[in-house]
């Protein structure tokens, strides 16, 4: 099997047209990459690429990108819902579904079709490399590369190793993000919701007990994050910003795999997505948009 090497990347294959897949694909896209966004949703599609290109303009009109390199980008950038440019991809990020089924079918195919250097990525926040590295058939060039909402401003990208995943994997993938216009980090381990989600985690356990016991309103938490803390957006804001079944869904995935009880999903949040309340995707969540 030959050696994925940052100076082999050319052509880019994102899985997944969701909020992260497009965006993850517009990043690449403008840092030079060719770049394909696959899907098996053509409307998914539809909308990414619609989506991508307002962001582009609004780019051009606040004068940070010119039209040409705005074009530039866009013509990098290919829709597709089959996988047949897999055989052609040099580096694959897999943004798709949070189901470890589907995952695992996806490396499968990927693993199969895609040249021997490339290095298959995960951007999954709950689900380790691991899990899915056995099924690509290519262990060692397997890791998480996890970007953050709104991926395009985000500059933390979480570059998570497993126990196979060689260190010229790790070097590439920190590298392609650095070329990207990231600041990886590298985890040396899975651990259940890597960094980032962890410390997340912690805030918002603080927020909702204190909302919960009527300490303070969700405006004043909100607030004393941001403006005591510096935070850009306060517990509650960032929640609906995520999305509140994203949320629950982390914390029911690390609490499967930690059992602690501390780690269990929040009933009021819980509740919430109940309610088809899932923030601001939906128009409500926390709070009204
Ligand atoms: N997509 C792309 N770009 C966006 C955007 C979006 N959804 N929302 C805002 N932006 C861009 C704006 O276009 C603007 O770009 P510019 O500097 O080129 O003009 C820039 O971000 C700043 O936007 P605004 O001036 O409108 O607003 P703010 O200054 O309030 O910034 C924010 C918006 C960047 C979202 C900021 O509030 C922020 O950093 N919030 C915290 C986000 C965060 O914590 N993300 C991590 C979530 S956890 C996660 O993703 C992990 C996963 O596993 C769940």
């Amino acid at each position: 099997m030959s050696t994925p090497s940052i100076e082999n990347i050319r052509h880019i294959l994102v899985v997944g047209s969701g909020a992260m897949g497009s965006q993850i694909g517009l990043v690449a896209a403008l840092a030079g990459y060719r770049v394909t966004i696959q899907d098996i949703s053509a409307e998914m599609l539809a909308a990414a690429k619609s989506q991508l290109a307002s962001r582009l303009q609004a780019n051009v009109a606040k004068g940070k990108a010119s039209a040409a390199d705005a074009d530039a980008a866009l013509a990098r950038l290919s829709f597709r819902t089959d996988l047949a440019a897999v055989a052609d991809a040099d580096f694959v990020i897999e943004a798709a579904t949070e189901r470890l089924d589907i995952k695992q079918e996806i490396f499968a195919r990927l693993g199969e079709l895609a040249p021997p250097h490339a290095i298959l990525a995960t951007n999954s926040s709950t689900l380790g490399s691991s899990k899915v590295a056995a099924a690509s058939g290519r262990p060692t060039q397997v890791c998480n590369m996890h970007f953050f909402n709104p991926a395009l401003v985000m500059k933390c990208v979480e570059v998570v190793r497993n126990e196979a995943t060689s260190q010229t994997t790790v070097d590439t993938t920190m590298e392609l993000a650095r070329r990207f216009g990231k600041e990886p980090v590298l985890i040396n381990r899975e651990v259940p919701g890597f960094v980032a989600n962890r410390l997340m985690g912690a805030i918002q356990k603080e927020a909702l007990a204190l909302h919960a016991a009527g300490i303070a309103s969700l405006e004043d938490i909100d607030s004393t994050a941001k403006t005591a803390l510096g935070h850009p957006m306060g517990p509650f804001e960032l929640m609906d910003m995520v999305g509140l079944d994203v949320i629950d869904f982390i914390a029911q995935a690390t609490y499967d795999e930690t059992g602690t009880e501390a780690d269990r999903p929040h009933p009021a949040i819980t509740e919430l997505v109940g309610q088809g309340r899932l923030g601001r995707r939906t128009g409500r969540g926390w709070y009204s948009y």
